[in-house]
């Protein structure tokens, strides 16, 4: 009796202080494993109690149980003490009073930022937004706009065809027909931002998809100084009222007559020279020929309105206004470059 006595009064001291001595978790769990485990030394020291005589058996019971709580209790006391001192050394190098760490926050991509302009400004003159699909038809893209077979547009060198007949749109001029279709009748007044199609080699002035605004307007009575007007008001909107613009006599199938359009930009920091920026041109009135036999109807019926178009790229007009050298920095999505836009 006396014996398993003492016996457990070692144990629970070597317990304490292996419990003590333990320095995270898993030695502390190492030290309930090595007492109280299947084959702990205090478990063990319980397989006495089956060679007891039966009046010993109650108050060596009760000297085992003791030992078991005393030895759970510090371990518990312990792992407690241990997570306490976890958790304050986490937070000992926190220094509170240091500034927030900031995140890194977007901004609106140049040719978003020039689209939105853009939009604006002839917002302001009446023209609506519209849409059309970038999957087209020859006949939207090309022979509604008066583009003969073999024309050098349509050729498959400049040109990306499916294998069913469509094709990627060569230039958002396709959105002029959608929209004469899709009109219940006259007045037309709308810009069509949207990208374009070539299969042209990439370089500093070229992509192979890339981005452009078109604007039509249809109505009876629509004159060339009715085209001249509005975009002599949108490019001095555009780039300051210093800016300068010319028309120049050029050839569009689909219309007649056709112009290129240059700027001469002479606000402060800009270059003063000539630079070609759009084309345009008072709508052929085979266009609106071939438009009227697909609706079936006269409302655009070439006798009975006249009407103009143009159409220019986005990327030229950002990197005109930026003076972006290479018109690759627009997709590469390089952060030095996108911040100064930030
Ligand atoms: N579609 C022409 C191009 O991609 C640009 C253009 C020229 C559009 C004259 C027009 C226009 O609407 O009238 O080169």
């Amino acid at each position: 009796m006396s014996d398993i006595a003492s016996t457990l009064t070692t144990i629970q001291a070597d317990a304490i202080a292996a419990i003590t001595a333990a320095t995270d978790e898993r030695s502390l769990d190492d030290a309930r494993v090595a007492f109280l485990g299947k084959s702990g030394t205090l478990t063990k020291a319980s397989s006495v109690m089956k060679d007891l005589p039966k009046e010993e058996k109650p108050k060596v019971g009760q000297l085992l149980n003791q030992a078991r709580q005393a030895i759970t209790a510090e371990l518990d006391a312990k792992r407690e003490a241990l997570i306490a001192e976890a958790d304050a050394k986490s937070v000992a190098d926190l220094d509170l009073t240091l500034p927030g760490r900031t995140l890194p926050t977007g901004a609106i991509h140049p040719l978003t930022l020039m689209q939105d302009r853009v939009t604006k400004i002839f917002r302001q003159l009446g023209f609506a937004l519209a849409t059309g699909p970038e999957v087209e038809t020859e006949w939207h893209c090309f022979d509604a706009l008066n583009t003969p077979a073999d024309h050098p547009a349509r050729n498959e060198s400049d040109t990306f065809y499916f294998d069913s007949g469509k094709l990627l749109r060569t230039h958002t001029s396709s959105v002029q027909i959608r929209t004469m279709e899709e009109t219940a009748a006259p007045p037309v007044r709308i810009i069509a931002p949207g990208s374009a199609f070539r299969r042209d080699e990439i370089d500093a002035t070229h992509l192979s998809v890339f981005n452009q605004i078109e604007g039509l307007y249809v109505a009876e009575n629509v004159t060339l100084s009715d085209l001249k007007g509005t975009l002599e008001f949108f490019f001095k909107s555009l780039y300051g009222e210093s800016t300068e613009v010319r028309f120049r006599p050029h050839f569009f199938p689909f219309t007649e007559p056709s112009f290129e359009i240059d700027v001469k930009l002479t606000a402060a920091g800009k270059d003063a020279k000539w630079i070609e920026i759009a084309g345009c041109g008072m709508v052929d009135p085979a266009v609106f020929d071939e438009v009227s036999k697909a609706r079936g109807n006269e409302a655009f019926g070439s006798d009975k309105v006249t009407g103009f178009a143009f159409g220019m790229g986005l990327e030229r007009l950002t990197m005109i206004e930026y003076g972006i050298a290479d018109i690759r920095h627009l997709i590469e999505n390089d952060q030095r470059f996108l911040n100064q836009f930030a």
